[in-house]
């Protein structure tokens, strides 16, 4: 599978104007070795229905067709997981057996998984996205059955962790530790080579950038790599596992940003047997990388799960999409379109 280039790893540095926010017709920005590049009014388009949607961008050449898969929350085990079978028994029930997303037929795990692996080879799709919640705990077969699924499909494909494949419930530690310990350790394979907390790949000219929101947090160096993409110049898409707050969700889905996200509006600490959410609410980093993301003119679209039913949202022109749970065999089927500029 061709690939363009892999980063956290390949870095251009442009010099970049600051970009004015807004949506359909905005000025986009010097870049460039010193060099002003000319003034370029970014038009976008969204357009969809069901989980098939296309959005146009003025920055886009190439037309580019992906599939996005979250929430496929694999239960696999064996004995190797015996000794950790107290801190993955919660997990290890829900989403064995569903409706599927279609039919409405019985669907048994990982049933879901494969199906929409299969539809995405059939479709010669140009890039998956896998944004968290694959497995719903960090099982050693768990994540060798992904691996070995995704190797043989031969598709171009990119992972980011959600807030249950790293996690074993009740081990003590901040969120920010546990993932540290266990994200590279149980789930290495799964990013290639790439940093775990942020990445990005071109497919079709197009910066596919993944950032690790799992924590709820974003880290300054996970803001220093999506300012870095955006000052790039270059039309990019931003995939994370936990969406970010835009105005006007239903209330009680937790999302990255969200000015009531807290002590107060935790309510799920106690069940999933982790550290309570802190009571300062968001740090400054983390409000300032949803702001960044919302006013990039080169963004094309963003790209979530976790809240597992298809959810859609907009801000400054800037479309938000979370998938459906893949447990039931969805998945998102986007295609990014050349606009006119
Ligand atoms: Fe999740």
């Amino acid at each position: 599978m061709k690939r363009e280039s892999d980063a956290g790893m390949t870095r251009r540095t442009w010099l970049f104007g600051t970009a004015a926010a807004g949506f359909g017709g905005m000025a986009f920005c010097a870049r460039g070795e010193g060099q002003a590049k000319p003034d370029v009014r970014v038009k976008r388009t969204f357009a969809g229905t069901r989980n098939r949607y296309t959005f146009t961008h003025s920055l886009v050449q190439e037309s580019v067709r992906m599939m996005v898969i979250g929430d496929a929350h694999l239960t696999l085990d064996d004995e190797r997981g015996e000794t950790w079978k107290s801190y993955s028994g919660r997990m290890s029930t829900p989403y064995r057996k569903m409706r599927h997303w279609r039919t409405g037929k019985e669907i048994i795990s990982p049933a879901g998984f494969d199906e929409a692996l299969e539809t995405a080879q059939k479709s010669k799709v140009d890039f998956l996205a896998l944004v968290g919640d694959i497995v719903s705990f960090p099982s050693e077969a768990g994540v060798d059955y992904v691996i070995d699924k995704l190797k043989k499909s031969g598709l171009n494909w990119m992972y980011i962790s959600g807030n249950h494949d790293w996690h074993y419930e009740g081990l003590p530690g901040s969120l920010k530790d546990l993932r540290d310990e266990w994200a590279p350790k149980r789930l290495g394979p799964l990013y290639q080579g790439a940093n775990p907390l942020y990445a990005m790949r071109k497919v079709k000219g197009v910066r596919m950038v993944m950032i690790d929101d799992s924590t709820w947090e974003i880290l300054p160096e996970q803001l220093a790599f999506l300012r870095e993409q955006i000052a790039s110049g270059e039309p990019l898409a931003l995939f994370m596992h936990i969406p970010l707050y835009v105005r006007g969700y239903p209330p009680g889905v937790a999302q990255v940003g969200d000015p009531s996200w807290g002590w107060d509006s935790d309510h799920g600490w106690q069940v999933e047997r982790r550290p309570r959410w802190p009571k300062t609410g968001h740090t400054e980093i983390t409000r300032a990388f949803r702001d960044a993301v919302f006013s990039a003119p080169n963004m094309v679209g963003v790209f979530a799960g976790h809240v597992h039913c298809p959810m859609q949202a907009e801000e400054n022109g800037i479309v938000q999409l979370c998938t459906d749970i893949n447990a039931s065999g969805a998945f998102l089927d986007v295609r990014f379109e050349r606009g006119a500029s």
